[in-house]
């Protein structure tokens, strides 16, 4: 493709495609010459071992997603060929990753950064295309790209939600409907941090990993002065859910 001189944007996912992946493959469509999708469930960012095993895979489904959307290429290898020998070569971003997410799944990010990094050196993409949902996930590729002088942009894909708020994602469909009123939670940008603890406690059988008032760009705020990000762990059941939402000053 790059002898074609076309430029190849890639959408990294971990499969069990639906439609939240189809604003990043457009976008890239829209941008790139060429769109090429990674599908891989990877070991590594996976601090429990259950949750690696019970993730959805469906490979020839995912593969047809794809068809359907045009995507050039498919880079889907299987973990031995990833992970050949363990890993000793890892990339770090300690300091984005000792918050929230980094917090209740220590090896995460670094898991996530290693599995981002081998096909940005393997498929040589100009663009990347990442879910803002995961906004803390994006700080951290932003950050290993930047420091590390990846020649990858990164490009933010704003998040795709149901017609009741909650973020698509794959993980969406083992909630019960019990599960998932919960998980949709409350969204107001006004009532911060305090009224989102309220809602979310006090909602049938939820626990709480964290609720956080942070900088857009994924840092600690003391006071809310201009747009924040609303960040929560939580989870409805035996799944545990991320989400955030862009709010305060400036954000409707
Ligand atoms: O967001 C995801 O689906 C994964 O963390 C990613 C970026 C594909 C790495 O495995």
């Amino acid at each position: 493709m790059r002898s074609q001189g076309r430029t190849a944007g890639c959408v990294p996912t971990m499969g069990a495609l639906h439609a939240g992946h189809g604003a990043p493959i457009a976008r890239a469509r829209g941008e790139c010459g060429a769109v090429v999708m990674t599908i891989f469930v990877n070991p590594t960012q996976f601090d429990r071992r259950e949750d690696y095993e019970r993730y959805a895979k469906n490979l020839d489904a995912d593969l047809e997603f794809c068809s359907a959307r045009n995507v050039d290429a498919v880079f889907a290898p299987e973990a031995d060929e990833m992970y050949p020998k363990p890993g000793a070569a890892f990339v770090e971003a300690p300091e984005l990753a000792r918050y929230l997410c980094g917090v209740f799944g220590p090896g995460h990010f670094r898991g996530v950064a290693a599995v981002v990094a081998k096909p940005f050196n393997i498929l040589q993409p100009g663009a990347a295309y990442f879910g803002e949902k995961d906004a803390q996930q994006l700080a951290i590729i932003e950050q290993m790209v930047g420091d590390l002088n990846f020649p990858v942009r990164i490009v933010p894909v704003p998040t795709v939600r149901e017609h009741d708020g909650l973020a698509l994602s794959s993980r969406n469909r083992r909630l019960t409907p019990e599960e998932r009123r919960a998980a949709s939670g409350e969204r107001s940008p006004e009532k911060g941090k305090r009224a989102a603890l309220d809602v979310l406690e006090t909602g049938p059988a939820v626990r709480v990993e964290y609720v956080e008032v942070i900088s857009p760009r994924m840092r600690p705020v003391d006071r809310i002065e201009g747009p924040v990000r609303l960040a929560a762990a939580v989870w409805p059941g035996s799944t545990r859910r991320i989400d955030n939402v862009l709010c305060g000053p400036g954000q409707s």
